[in-house]
């Protein structure tokens, strides 16, 4: 198959885009590298552009007849969300909104959406299935749920099918160690606990002790980046054969406290993480866990590095190879 992979140099588009090629599809990554890393794409057919310029979408997509758009470009901080909610706006929702233009204008009718848990906003029950009301509480998620709503509007408009799949935690790297996740600045709390370990921070900060949890810190639902990987292989065979659109939660429906986080780094990398603990992070849900059964009966998806040790030991074989370049 000929996919195109937009924001394929990031973090989770990067896996993608090595596991489309171990499975022999062309693939073409569309990246303006605001965030993501050249050295991060393995292969394919790398194009440096950006999604708010009109004219290089006109251009990619004249020139190759994709049979699917993955899209993983996004801006993803919340907190930065909360601070420039235009930027969040415009680059997650304007953009996608000429990246489905262009889709429409060449005839291209399958897409796959990187949606995320922020759009549920506070829990009202746990875990979250996708009938859980969606009420994002910054414009990250907002924008997201707005693009949510677009998909649903383009589909009726002009028949453009879709996945969207709405990660909760992505974390891990893979097998062997060649990619994995670098986000600057880093917010997420693997990567951070691990360049703890390797002496890259002094400690790591623990946002809030006094959460209704067995240790008082947030818990949190962690997926490995292969899996998600594998949710959309399935999700691109799903449309490829006609199938309709769905919106699907991607998670373990298995929660870890913040502190047993930084416990099973310390475990994986036999070194002390110190932590500190701070005064709690506003917005910050106590506890997000996935259900993820709907993805599961429809569509098969079985996580297969559901361990957080699992996910942990392939973090840190990815941390140690950054680690001395960082
Ligand atoms: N990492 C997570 O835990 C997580 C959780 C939920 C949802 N998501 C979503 O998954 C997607 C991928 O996340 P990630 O962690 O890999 O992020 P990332 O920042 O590593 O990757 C995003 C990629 O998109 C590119 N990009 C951004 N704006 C662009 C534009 N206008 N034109 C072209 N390219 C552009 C960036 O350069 C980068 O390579 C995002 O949409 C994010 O919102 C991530």
């Amino acid at each position: 198959m000929n996919i195109l992979v937009v924001g394929g140099a990031g973090y989770i588009g990067s896996h993608m885009v090595q596991m489309l090629l171990e499975n022999g599809d062309e693939v073409t990554i569309f990246d303006n590298l605001s965030t993501g890393f050249k050295e991060s794409v393995t292969g394919g057919n790398f194009i440096e552009g950006d999604l708010s310029n009109t004219n290089e979408l006109n251009t990619l997509f004249e020139n190759s007849q994709f049979d699917c758009v993955m899209h993983f470009a996004a801006f993803s901080q919340v907190g930065e969300s909360v601070l420039h909610p235009g930027l969040y706006y415009k680059n997650n929702f304007c953009n996608t909104l000429n990246l489905l233009d262009s889709m429409v204008k060449h005839d291209v009718n399958n897409i796959i959406f990187s949606s995320t848990a922020a759009l549920f906003g506070n829990p009202e029950y746990t875990p979250i299935d996708e009938k859980h009301p969606c009420n994002p509480i910054n414009p990250y998620g907002q924008s997201k749920l707005m693009i949510e709503q677009a998909l649903a509007d383009y589909e009726q408009a002009y028949g453009i099918q879709y996945i969207s799949l709405r990660y909760f935690n992505a974390a891990g790297a893979s097998i062997d160690g060649s990619i994995g996740e670098r986000h600057t600045p880093e917010t997420h709390l693997i990567p951070l606990a691990l360049q703890t370990a390797t002496g890259k921070r002094e400690h790591i900060k623990v946002f809030g002790s006094d959460y209704d949890t067995p240790d008082g810190t947030c818990i949190r639902d962690y997926i490995h980046v292969l899996d998600l990987c594998e949710a959309h292989y399935l999700a691109l065979q799903h449309l490829i054969k006609n199938g309709e659109s769905n919106i699907f939660n991607l998670g373990n429906k298995e929660g870890y406290s913040v502190l047993q986080v930084i416990h099973a780094a310390e475990q994986v990398t036999q070194r002390n993480i110190p932590a500190i603990t701070t005064s709690r992070r506003a917005g910050d849900p106590t506890t997000l866990i996935a259900d993820s059964e709907k993805i599961t009966t429809l569509l098969g998806w079985t996580p297969k590095h559901s361990s957080i040790h699992t996910i942990m030991e392939h973090a840190w074989q990815w941390e140690q190879k950054l680690a001395p370049s960082s």
